[in-house]
């Protein structure tokens, strides 16, 4: 370690992120049971440039470590990525600290300094492709628009052969003082890239795929992304991971999330989760929605290729956590599984009708098994019947 909180990443080149473990969601949403961290990279060079910035909580420690790397020089540009806070948060601590200094982004990011910052004047307009000499480094520069945001893009700087990527092979988890790859513990590392692509990138796979496929003709020898890990050892696997997501391909397996209140619905949930399993289906997963971790849910629900959806009915509407759930997945575009479904009521059901009306929405996007089951209360012999055949089927279904 060259001082507090700072790692060397290349000759003149310095990790000097921030690891945040007191953010219980991200984005107000996705919780971190691991933290997360804000990556930024700052290149020592005939030109002082650094690659985005921290959350602002986090500014007061970051302004420090960017003093001692530069010993005394001046910060001349700072490379924007991307406008979301959690990188662009500490911008306008710089300029007051550095006021000269330039940053650079294409026109859609000089749109949000605008909007964001109040920031217009000293910014470098970059497009796609166009190389840009920064003192002794070349860098170039790939449009990701709408990976996640309209202005993200990565950097890549040809001198080192470093690509910086921002969102792109983000992880969520702090990183534990192991920021290289070949440090960090790889399941733990892979299971939180996963959660983050499938939840903060899920959305816009196919955008990601394009992106990689630009990405994926440069010459990298160390990827370094705004969350997670700095991938040294391996950037092609990376490279492969984020490609198998793009394609939603599937594991077999059956996700069974089921919504209940006074737990009728979780004996229907079980009673098919246990006939799955006599049917040979390994990798079923059960989920209670209320107490579960909704982006863990929803990974698994990207990563297999069976889903069972069982709720109550709430107030002339389906079970709200349930509800929640619907908008989640078909806000991430998710589709292309196998699906059954159960409903419950007592009097008028709307929890089996609003599930179905999510199928219909996707127009062919799932294909249903079935029975489509309703039951009225309490599990008779007859709805217990239903759940083994909707299980039996799924089990083929997912065997073929
Ligand atoms: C606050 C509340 C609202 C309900 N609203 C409806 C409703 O609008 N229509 C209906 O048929 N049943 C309604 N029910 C009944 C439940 O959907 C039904 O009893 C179901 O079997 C409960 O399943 P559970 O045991 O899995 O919670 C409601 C129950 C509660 C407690
Ligand atoms: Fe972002
Ligand atoms: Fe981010």
């Amino acid at each position: 370690m060259i001082g507090k909180g700072i790692v060397q990443i290349a000759d003149s080149i310095f990790w000097i992120g921030e690891q945040d473990r007191e953010t219980d969601k991200f984005e107000g949403l996705w919780s971190l049971p691991y933290g997360v961290a804000y990556n930024s990279y700052l290149l020592k060079g005939e030109k002082n440039v650094l690659v985005d910035t921290v959350k602002c909580p986090f500014a007061g420690d970051f302004v420090n470590k960017i003093a001692a790397v530069l010993g005394g020089g001046t910060l001349d540009y700072v490379i924007v990525n991307h406008m979301e806070p959690d990188h662009s948060g500490s911008l306008g601590i710089l300029r007051e600290i550095y006021p000269c200094v330039k940053l650079i982004g294409n026109t859609k990011t000089a749109e949000m300094l605008r909007n964001f910052w109040g920031i217009g004047e000293n910014v470098v307009i970059v497009r796609e492709g166009e190389p840009l000499d920064l003192g002794s480094r070349k860098f170039i520069f790939a449009m990701a628009p709408m990976v996640h945001w309209p202005e993200s893009m990565a950097s890549y700087d040809a001198s080192d052969k470093i690509l910086f990527s921002n969102d792109i092979f983000g992880a969520f988890g702090a990183t534990e003082g192991g920021i290289f790859d070949d440090e960090a513990d790889t399941d733990m590392t892979e299971s939180e890239m996963m959660r983050y692509y499938v939840n903060i990138v899920g959305r816009f796979a196919a955008q990601a795929s394009k992106a990689l496929a630009v990405v994926s003709t440069l010459d990298i020898d160390v990827i370094c992304p705004s969350h997670g890990p700095v991938w040294r050892s391996d950037p092609r696997r990376v490279m492969r991971l984020y490609e198998k997501w793009s394609r939603q391909e599937t594991e077999e397996g059956v996700a069974v999330v089921y919504g209940t209140m006074y737990g009728n619905t979780k004996s229907a949930a079980d009673t098919i989760s246990r006939t799955l399993s006599e049917r040979g289906v390994r990798g079923v997963r059960v989920y209670d929605i209320v107490r579960s971790d909704v982006s863990q849910v929803i990974v698994d629900i990207w990563r297999k290729s069976g889903l069972v959806l069982a709720a109550c009915t709430y107030n002339m509407e389906l079970f709200p956590p349930m509800a929640e759930l619907l908008r989640h997945i078909e806000n991430k575009n998710m589709r292309g599984r196998k699906i059954g479904l159960c409903g419950m009521h007592s009097w008028a059901d709307a929890s089996l009708r609003c599930m179905s009306e999510f199928i219909e929405r996707s127009r062919g996007g799932w294909s249903l098994v079935e029975p489509k089951i309703l039951i009225k209360s309490g599990l008779k012999e007859a709805d217990i019947e239903q759940c083994e055949l909707l299980a039996s089927n799924m089990a083929s279904e997912i065997k073929k």
